[in-house]
C-alpha cells in the first residue's frame, strides 16, 4: 500500500492531467469554431463525410454531369471509377479528381458484355450513378434507324444493364445506391426530342425507378432518380438561348447544381423511389 503522502500526490498527478486534457480539448474546439467562422467549407470537408472510402461507380463520367458528380462525391472521400467510351477525356477526368484510388474504364454502356466485365471486376461498388446519354436534335420523322437504336440503347438500356448488374452484386452486399439521371424531357417531352424524351422516361413516367425501388428496397438498396432541365453541358451548347434559358430563372443550371442534388440523394438514407427534379422551374410550363 502506498504511504499516504504519495497516494495524495498521485491523486494530485491524475486530476492535474485531466485537467490539461479537458483544456486541451476546450482549446481545440475553440480553433476549431474559429478555423469555421473563417472558414465553413474547409471545416465540412474536415467533419468525417459519410461517405469516405465508399465505391462509386459513374457512367459519362468524362466530362458534364457525370464527371461533376465524381469531382463533389470525390471531395467527399469517394473512391470513383469512371466510365465513358473517350480514353483521353475520361483520363483528364480521373486524374483531375481529389484523392487518391480512383479508376478508369472505357468502354459503351449500350453493351452489355462491357457491363459484364464491370460487375466482375467491381464488386463492392456502393452507389452506381447512370449518367451516360446522348442526346437528339431531330423531328421523329427524320431520325434515322440507327440514330433511334444508339439514343435508345445508351440511355435506356445502358442503365437498365447498370442497374441489372451491379444491382445483382449490391443486393449480395445488402447494401448500396442507385442515382439514375433522367430528364425533365422524360416527363414533359420536347419537338425534336421524341426519342431523347422516351429513353429518358427511365424515372417518373416507366416507374423503372420505382419499381426498382420496390424490388431492391427490402435488401437495403436504394434507387432514385435526379431529373434535370436544361443543364450547361456540351449535350446543350447548340441550343439556342432562348431554350437553354427557358426556365422561370432565365439560365440554365449549372453542373455543380446537379452534383449537388446527387449528393443529397447519396446521403439522405431515407430517399428511395423518387425523381429529385432540378430545372430552375421549367417543369411549371
Ligand atoms: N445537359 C442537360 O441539359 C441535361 C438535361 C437533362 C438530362 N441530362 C442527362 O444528363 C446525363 C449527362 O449529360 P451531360 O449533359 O453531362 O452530357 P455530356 O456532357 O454530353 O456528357 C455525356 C457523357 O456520357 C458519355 N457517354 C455517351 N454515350 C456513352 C456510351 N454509349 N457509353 C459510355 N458513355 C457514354 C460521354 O462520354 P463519351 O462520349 O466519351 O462516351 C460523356 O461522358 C445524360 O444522361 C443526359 O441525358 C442532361
Amino acid at each position: 500500500m502506498l504511504p499516504c503522502r504519495s497516494r495524495i500526490d498521485s491523486a494530485i498527478t491524475y486530476y492535474e492531467s485531466t485537467f490539461v486534457l479537458q483544456a486541451k480539448a476546450l482549446v481545440l474546439n475553440n480553433s476549431l469554431l474559429e478555423e469555421q467562422a473563417r472558414n465553413p467549407t474547409l471545416v465540412n470537408k474536415r467533419s468525417f463525410s459519410k461517405l469516405q472510402n465508399k465505391v462509386c461507380l459513374i457512367t459519362g463520367g468524362s466530362r458534364g454531369i457525370g464527371a461533376a458528380i465524381a469531382q463533389r462525391f470525390a471531395q467527399e472521400g469517394l473512391k470513383c471509377i469512371l466510365v465513358s467510351r473517350s480514353m483521353v477525356e475520361l483520363q483528364k477526368s480521373c486524374a483531375g479528381l481529389p484523392g487518391l484510388d480512383h479508376k478508369a474504364r472505357f468502354g459503351d454502356v449500350g453493351e452489355r458484355k462491357f457491363w459484364v466485365e464491370l460487375g466482375k471486376e467491381f464488386k463492392d461498388v456502393d452507389i452506381l450513378v447512370n449518367s451516360a446519354g446522348i442526346g437528339q436534335q431531330t423531328l421523329l420523322v427524320r431520325t434515322s434507324e440507327e440514330e433511334i437504336d444508339q439514343i435508345i440503347r445508351t440511355n435506356l438500356i445502358g442503365t437498365v444493364y447498370g442497374c441489372q448488374i451491379i444491382g445483382k452484386n449490391m443486393l449480395k452486399n445488402k447494401t448500396g445506391s442507385i442515382i439514375n439521371i433522367s430528364s425533365i424531357l422524360g416527363l414533359r417531352g420536347s419537338s425534336g426530342c421524341a426519342i431523347y424524351s422516351a429513353s429518358k422516361a427511365v424515372s417518373k413516367t416507366s416507374g423503372f425507378t420505382k419499381a426498382l425501388a420496390q424490388e431492391f428496397g427490402p435488401s437495403g438498396i436504394r434507387v432514385n432518380g435526379i431529373a434535370p432541365g436544361y443543364i450547361d453541358t456540351d449535350m446543350i451548347a447548340g441550343f439556342s438561348e432562348a431554350m437553354r434559358s427557358s426556365s422561370a430563372l432565365k439560365r440554365p443550371g449549372t453542373v455543380s447544381e446537379v452534383a449537388e442534388a446527387a449528393f443529397m440523394v447519396a446521403t439522405n438514407t431515407y430517399i428511395n423511389g423518387s425523381t429529385i427534379t432540378i430545372d430552375g422551374g421549367l417543369s411549371f410550363y
